[in-house]
């Protein structure tokens, strides 16, 4: 616990994200991989490939239905009043929370770019029509979303270029399982996050700052399709939910809970400035994706468990230490580093070991976007 109570008394006035001052600064913070930013992946195409549908083939034509619907093809583009919205309400904002809300932007366009790029290279890989068709609609829309936040970054000069994006970062592999657990569960926390702050500002109208969020209803719908046709791969694959891969399950689960849980807390001002608390916040995303995953996982994490909120805060505070240690140098402070890495090290397993609830597959695996 001592870096933890070293950070607590350290005067810690530095900003918990980098600040973004030019469209340099901008680029640079997407291509710049931490434990925290999200990555591009890679995967096995071949395995892909020999992917087999067949046995949730009813569910798959009608979903398939739904994405050549294409009922949000018109949403991504602008209203008239967009403009003059980020003009009169971003001019009233302080300047922590505008570099929380770019870090925000950036973040979540990545991301974006993220599925729209590894989606379209599975597209180009395969040859099972199944997939194939999947992935054209899935890259269509993610590119839509990244395009959308693209342009807003614009309004302050920080666009990404994608192509260079694309080109530079660098790529993590990972197998088609891998993938399709961090993928759903991606897609349905996304899902989870843009409907909550959605519902929370339409009951505070005063609190959206920016028009963006207006946008975010029928987008997470987006979302939602996508994180149900990775249900629907991993149900037509039986193999994919038991044995060891429940152990993977767990582990991606807690990974990529706790990944977001530190990182919200890097943007208090941003949180408070939608009237909403990052634990709190973070904990109805976790019920709502839990509630989802029921679909597809047969096991739950505990988030009731007190544990696991005190595991995440270690960790969230840990997550700051370590970045303290940034500002510093000598050889007290790489000790302090290892430790403080042991330590998250530590919490993480001790996170992993909270016992899970088990859960039943329901027959009928499509869900509806009802929150
Ligand atoms: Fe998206
Ligand atoms: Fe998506």
């Amino acid at each position: 616990m001592t870096a933890i109570t070293e950070f607590m008394d350290t005067d810690f006035t530095q900003r918990l994200v980098d600040s973004v001052e030019s469209a340099a600064d901008a680029n640079k913070k997407a291509v710049t991989n931490t434990v925290l930013a999200p990555r591009f992946y890679t995967t096995n195409f071949d395995e892909m490939d020999r992917l087999d549908i067949s046995p949730v083939r009813r569910e798959w034509d009608l979903m398939m239905q739904e994405y050549e619907g294409d009922n949000n093809h018109d949403h991504f583009q602008r209203d008239a009043a967009f403009g003059e919205e980020v003009r009169t309400l971003m001019s009233k904002l302080d300047e922590s929370l505008k570099q929380e809300f770019y870090d925000f932007l950036i973040g979540s366009l990545t991301s974006e770019f993220s599925g729209c790029i590894l989606y379209n290279e599975v597209r180009k890989n395969v040859t099972n029509p199944d997939i194939k068709k999947l992935m054209t609609y899935m890259a269509r829309d993610e590119s839509r979303h990244a395009g959308f936040l693209n342009q807003s970054l614009k309004d302050f000069n920080f666009g990404i270029d994608l192509g260079q994006l694309k080109r530079t970062k660098k790529y993590t592999f990972f197998q088609p399982k891998f993938i399709f657990y961090a993928t759903y569960l991606s897609e349905k926390i996304g899902y989870a996050r843009y409907i909550t702050i959605f519902r929370q500002l339409e009951k505070n109208p005063d609190k959206r700052f920016h028009p963006i969020f207006r946008w975010f209803e029928r987008w997470c719908n987006d979302e939602f399709r996508h994180g149900e046709s990775f249900a629907l791969i991993m149900r037509a694959n039986p193999k994919l939910l038991k044995g060891v891969n429940l152990w993977w399950i767990r582990f991606f689960i807690i990974a990529v809970y706790a990944t977001m849980y530190v990182r919200d807390h890097t943007r208090p001002a941003l949180h408070d400035a939608l009237g909403l608390n990052a634990t709190q916040y973070d904990f109805e995303v976790f019920k709502i994706t839990s509630e989802i995953s029921k679909q597809v996982f047969p096991l739950l994490v505990d988030i009731d468990n007190p544990m696991f909120k005190v595991y995440l805060d270690r960790l969230t505070s840990l997550s700051f230490a370590m970045e303290a240690t940034k500002e510093r140098r000598g050889v007290l402070n790489m000790l302090n580093k290892g430790r403080i890495a042991a330590q998250a090290f530590t919490t993480f397993v001790k996170l992993y070991f909270l016992p899970v609830i088990k859960s039943e597959l329901p027959a009928k695996i499509r869900l509806a976007p009802s929150w």
